[in-house]
């Protein structure tokens, strides 16, 4: 029941695109809890975009300080958090995520993801490659691990709302 949600963090999973944040923060309003986006928090806290982080830093460094962030708010009261898609793959944090959170697999078709995220290229593993082999390649690794969520809810290519229903329902 959405009752027993309430109190706990909620933790959005899944690849890239899949609308983690845009679902989270609509799902936040509806369950009154703040809202907080991973990635988000990171750049605010870098003062650079992930992209930046990425070629100023490398990945081993945005990772590490993907772990930070992901602890401080994980260890917090409770939210909506969308996290970004490589985090559930450190295994501190994946630790976190499901000790300390209800933690919910958005699923969605890989062509469906493909064709939302080549209007962006905003994700540097993307790297001008070709977006339906890089997520095949994610899936293949990732998949295994997302599928460890307490909660798996296949959502459409259609409207955010209907997977802000979808979350909903299975809380
Ligand atoms: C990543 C996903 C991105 C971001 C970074 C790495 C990944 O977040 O954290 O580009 O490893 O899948 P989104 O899932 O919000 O795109």
């Amino acid at each position: 029941s959405p009752l027993t949600a309430l109190d706990r963090t909620i933790t959005l999973v899944g690849l890239m695109g899949v609308g983690k944040s845009t679902v989270g923060r609509r799902l936040a309003q509806r369950l009154g809890l703040p809202f907080a986006d991973g990635d988000h928090v990171i750049e605010e806290a870098a003062g650079m975009t992930i992209s930046e982080i990425f070629a100023s830093r490398g990945e081993a460094e945005f990772r590490a300080g993907e772990a930070r962030v992901m602890r401080r708010l994980l260890e917090g009261p409770p939210i909506v958090l969308a996290t970004g898609g490589g985090a559930m793959m450190n295994p501190e944090t994946r630790g976190l995520i499901k000790t300390r959170s209800i933690s919910v697999w958005m699923k969605a078709d890989l062509k469906v993801i493909a064709d939302r995220v080549q209007r962006r290229d905003t994700r540097p593993l993307l790297r001008g490659r070709d977006p339906l082999t890089v997520l095949r390649e994610l899936a293949e690794t990732r998949y295994p691990i997302y599928g460890e969520a307490d909660l798996t809810v296949e959502v459409g290519g259609g409207a955010h709302g209907q997977a802000v229903d979808a979350i909903h329902r299975e809380l």
